[in-house]
Order: structure tokens, then C-alpha cells, then sequence
């Protein structure tokens, strides 16, 4: 018997140093962790309960019988995070690079298979040298494995990834699936092709980090949702993303408990806005100065900043915040803040988290780089995305309100629930200059003074549109609140609304424009 129990222990301490100490120093020395140092990072200390410890790959091609190590390139299992059931597997860079075999496919597609039948997100730790070359066409079939349990868990249970290393190929397919993708400054990376095939196909020069680093995927892709200063960043990341969202599409996001008066009036909020309309002012500060605490989580803050997406809290509750932020490009929707909102408004409506929306926005970008990049079907993204969703919608207008931006953003006839104005909005079809040069401009410029002329109709325009009355007296806007009261407003809507139901017609699916 103590030689069995000896046995196993030698075996699982084999196990745990993966491609050996040299490998793992290594790893070390480039400023990274072993797949089990992340994972003991993530989860609640001793709550890992690990899988297919023993298992190994079956290749045989290239001498590969000799290179055998217990478990394989990947470590996977469940533990908890702050108490609450997650999947993980993490790939072990020390075994082969963490090339992706057949087997190692089959311990992740296990671990995700199992997520789905109990309701639980998957956290995909990163590290890998892609497709296992030895293994071939194997090594394909079980990336193609890890992708389809990717799209069949899409909207069942939330997907994290986070990626401490390469990613090359067609492997970057997974994160790209997953709900989130956290990338780590200077040591990760994510390309389709690499430096010198790029070299070879299109003459760049272009290093590893400026094709597929973390800031590149933060701010130019939208790839990442965060470029995270170190590994240890990244998990911390995760975990506080983890603590917004609910396990699964069948439960509610987790309500705390909220030491934030929700009648808290924040008197800020009653100045914020700036007498002249085309000043700027940071819509960040309206989101502070109403969720709880102020504590707001951002997604892609890098990446089309025009438009704001992450996640607060109201009265302990979850929501999913979008806003327009008009201290960049003045808040306007273009190609890249339209599949942003889109894809984030998406993702609270497959999990159950209201959506709460702050309005301020002249309109979408003009010109012909946008229309040449499609913003027509980008734009739809974002307004496909807000009507087919049917969880509780809070929209407040604080400014601009103008055309079919009005329209996309949460607005009434969206099936908006709730959609509240400040006295400031200008709910238009479009701004005051715009609208006397198209009525009249011919008669301007016939007339003694055509500046003075054309000011003069801007403020009759003004007065007649560039206010909330219009849209008030027409119900859609439910009221015009007092900027210091919209804290107290929103969770009263959003206590009101919970247990709204709404549904669409029966289909396959929609047709999202794509
Ligand atoms: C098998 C691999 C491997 C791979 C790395 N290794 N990648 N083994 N298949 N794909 C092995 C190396 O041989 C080496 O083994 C060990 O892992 C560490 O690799 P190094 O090269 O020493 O490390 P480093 O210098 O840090 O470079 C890492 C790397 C490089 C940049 C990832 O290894 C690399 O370029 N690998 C190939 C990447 C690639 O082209 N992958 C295929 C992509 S296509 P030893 O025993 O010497 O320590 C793809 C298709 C997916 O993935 C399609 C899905 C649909």
C-alpha cells in the first residue's frame, strides 16, 4: 500500500513540473508564470481540483515517444473564485511550448463540456506555441474541437481568456470566440501570421509586438479588452470581471450588498454640462457619480473611446454601462464604438445584466472613410443589438440627442423601458448649424448679412428643438429629471424592472448585420 501511495505522489510530482525545472526557470527569466502559478493565482487557495493529471498525447511521428510528460501541455480542472464555481485550464509553455495536441484538446474540450452541463464560466489561461507541428492534422481537428464547444457555450456561460504568451495562427481563433480576451503588455502576443510571413507577403517590417502585442489589441484591433501591466494584473482582471457576471444564462448577475445610499443626490451633476453645447465635459464622471461607490469597471478603454462599455453597480445590482463620452471625437458613433456597444450590449443581454445608457451624441461620423469602412453596417451592429434585446433598458439623454444616433442609442422606440432626459438634452434630428444651413442657406446668402441671418435662425431652431420637451410631450422620454437626482432614478427604474419579461418572435436566430 505505502508503495502505491509513494508511487502517486512521485507521479503528481512529475506532473506538477511539467517540462522540468530548467524549462520552468526559463519561463521565469521572460518575466512569466507556470500555467499552475497562474492558476493558483486565480482561484480561492486550495479550491483546485484537477483533471486528467496522468494523461498523455499518442504521437508518435518525429520521435515523439520520448518526449512524454504527465498531463500533457495543459493543466485543467474547477475551483472557485471569491466562492464561486469556475472552469480553468491553462497551457504549460514549459511542455513543448504548449503546442496544441490532440490530447491536450481533449482536457480542455472535457473541462468546457462540463461548464456547460453545470452552469459555470470557462477562464482559458494562455500560453502557447500554437498547433503541435509533430501531430498534424490531429493538432487541427482538436482546435476545431475547442472551437466548436466555444460557439456552443457562447451565451450559456461567460468565456474569459487571458493570454500570457504567443497565440499564433489560427489558435487565436478560441480567445477571439470567448466573451473577454486579456492580454499582457510585452510578453503576449496574437497574430494571424507572424513577422516574417508578413515580411515575405507584404514587405513590412514589423516586430512581434507591433502586430499582435497587448496595446496593439487594446487600442487598434479591439481584440483585447485590457492590456494588463503583468501576469499578475491580468488575473486580478479576471477576477473582478468574474465578480459582475452572473454563472450562466439561467441566473442573475450576483447582487451585493450596497452601502451607497440609493438616494444619493450628487449636486456635481446639476453643472456638469457646459453652457456652450459644443464644449466638452467627461462622461466618466456622470457614470462615477451614479453607480455605487463610484466604482466603475471598463472594457476596452482603449479601443474606440468615443464610446464607453463596462460594468457598475446600482443598489448592489449589476448593469452593463454604454455612453457616449464627448470629451473624445465629441461623443460621435462611428464604425468601431458602433460593433463595441454592439457586441457589449449583446453580451449583458445573453446574461441577464441590464443595460443602462448615457446619451450624449451629435450623430454618426461623417465622411468617406467611414462610409468606405461601412460605418452603414457597422451602425446596424449597435442598433440590431439594442432592439433585440430584451432585459431591463435604462437610457438618460444628458446632452445631445441628434438623428439616427438617437434613434440606435436605447431610445424608447428601441423598446427602451425607461429612457429619462436632463433639462440640457437636445433630442433633434440634428444640431441647430447643420439645420438652418440645409433650410436656410440658399436664403442667407441672398440676404444683406448671411451670418447674422443664419444665427438668427439657429436660435429659433434652438429654441424650437435643441430641448427634451419636444420628446417629452410625445412620451418618448418618460421625464425630464433633475441631473442630481439620476442616481435615485435609475435604481428606482431598475428596481421596477426587475423582473421584467420580454421576449421575441420565435427563430432560429436573427441576422444580425455582420
Ligand atoms: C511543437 C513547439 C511548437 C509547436 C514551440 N514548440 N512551438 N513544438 N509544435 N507549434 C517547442 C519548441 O520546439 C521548443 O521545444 C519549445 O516548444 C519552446 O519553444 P522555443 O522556440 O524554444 O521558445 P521561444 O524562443 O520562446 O519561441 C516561442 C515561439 C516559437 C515563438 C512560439 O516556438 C515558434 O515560433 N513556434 C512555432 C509557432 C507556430 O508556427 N505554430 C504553428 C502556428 S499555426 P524544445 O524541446 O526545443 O524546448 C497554428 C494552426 C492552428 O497554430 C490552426 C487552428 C485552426
Amino acid at each position: 500500500m505505502k508503495e502505491k501511495l509513494d508511487e502517486l505522489l512521485e507521479l503528481r510530482a512529475q506532473a506538477r513540473l511539467g517540462g522540468g525545472q530548467e524549462r520552468i526557470d526559463k519561463l521565469h527569466a521572460s518575466g512569466r508564470y507556470t500555467a499552475r502559478e497562474r492558476i493558483d493565482m486565480l482561484l480561492d487557495e486550495g479550491s483546485f481540483e484537477e483533471f486528467d493529471m496522468f494523461k498523455t498525447h499518442r504521437c508518435t511521428n518525429f520521435g515523439m515517444q520520448k518526449k512524454i510528460f504527465l498531463g500533457d501541455g495543459v493543466v485543467t480542472g474547477h475551483g472557485t473564485v471569491a466562492g464561486r464555481l469556475v472552469y480553468v485550464f491553462a497551457q504549460d509553455f514549459t511542455v513543448l511550448g504548449g503546442s496544441l495536441s490532440e490530447t491536450i484538446s481533449e482536457k480542455i474540450c472535457k473541462i468546457m463540456d462540463m461548464a456547460i452541463k453545470n452552469g459555470a464560466p470557462v477562464v482559458g489561461l494562455n500560453d502557447s506555441g500554437g498547433a503541435r507541428i509533430q501531430e498534424g492534422i490531429e493538432s487541427l481537428a482538436g482546435y476545431s474541437e475547442i472551437f466548436l464547444r466555444n460557439v456552443m457555450a457562447s451565451g450559456v456561460v461567460p468565456q474569459i481568456s487571458a493570454i500570457f504568451g504567443p497565440c499564433a495562427g489560427g489558435a487565436v481563433y478560441s480567445p477571439a470566440l470567448t466573451d473577454f480576451a486579456i492580454m499582457v503588455k510585452n510578453n503576449s502576443y496574437m497574430f494571424l501570421t507572424g513577422p516574417k510571413v508578413v515580411k515575405s507577403v507584404t514587405h513590412e517590417d514589423v516586430t512581434v509586438e507591433q502586430l499582435g502585442g497587448a496595446e496593439v489589441h487594446a487600442t487598434k484591433s479591439g481584440v483585447a479588452d485590457y492590456a494588463a501591466e503583468s501576469g499578475v494584473d491580468a488575473v486580478e482582471y479576471v477576477k473582478r470581471l468574474l465578480s459582475f457576471l452572473p454563472q450562466n444564462n439561467v441566473e442573475l448577475p450576483p447582487a451585493l450588498a450596497c452601502s451607497d445610499s440609493p438616494d444619493r443626490r450628487n449636486e456635481y451633476l446639476n453643472e456638469i454640462i457646459p453652457d456652450n453645447p459644443n464644449k466638452a465635459y467627461d462622461m466618466k464622471e456622470v457614470i462615477c457619480g451614479t453607480v455605487d461607490d463610484g466604482d466603475f469597471f471598463e472594457l476596452k478603454a482603449s479601443f474606440a473611446p468615443n464610446l464607453i462599455v463596462g460594468f457598475g453597480r446600482y443598489n448592489g445590482q449589476t448593469v452593463g454601462i454604454v455612453a457616449n463620452q464627448p470629451n473624445c471625437l465629441s461623443g460621435v458613433l462611428d464604425c468601431d464604438s458602433s460593433v463595441k456597444g454592439a457586441r457589449f450590449v449583446r453580451f449583458c443581454d445573453c446574461f441577464n445584466i441590464p443595460v443602462v445608457t448615457f446619451v450624449d451624441v451629435p450623430g454618426f461620423l461623417p465622411g468617406t472613410a467611414q462610409e468606405y469602412a461601412g460605418v452603414i453596417r457597422h451602425g446596424a451592429k449597435i442598433l440590431y443589438a439594442y432592439a433585440e434585446a430584451t432585459v431591463p433598458k435604462v437610457t438618460v439623454v444628458t446632452r445631445k440627442a441628434y438623428g439616427g444616433a438617437y434613434c440606435v442609442m436605447s431610445s424608447k422606440h428601441l423598446r427602451g423601458d425607461i429612457n429619462y432626459a436632463w433639462p440640457m438634452a437636445e433630442i433633434a434630428v440634428m444640431g441647430a448649424k447643420g439645420a438652418v444651413e440645409v433650410l436656410f442657406g440658399k436664403e442667407a446668402r441672398k440676404s444683406a448679412d448671411p451670418q447674422k441671418f443664419l444665427a438668427e435662425k439657429e436660435r429659433e431652431y434652438s429654441e424650437e428643438f435643441a430641448n427634451p420637451y419636444a420628446a417629452a410631450k410625445r412620451g418618448y422620454v418618460d421625464d425630464i429629471i433633475e441631473p442630481a437626482r439620476t442616481r435615485i432614478r435609475i435604481v428606482k427604474a431598475l428596481g421596477m424592472l426587475k423582473h421584467k419579461r420580454d421576449t421575441n418572435p420565435m427563430k432560429k436566430h436573427g441576422n444580425i448585420p455582420l
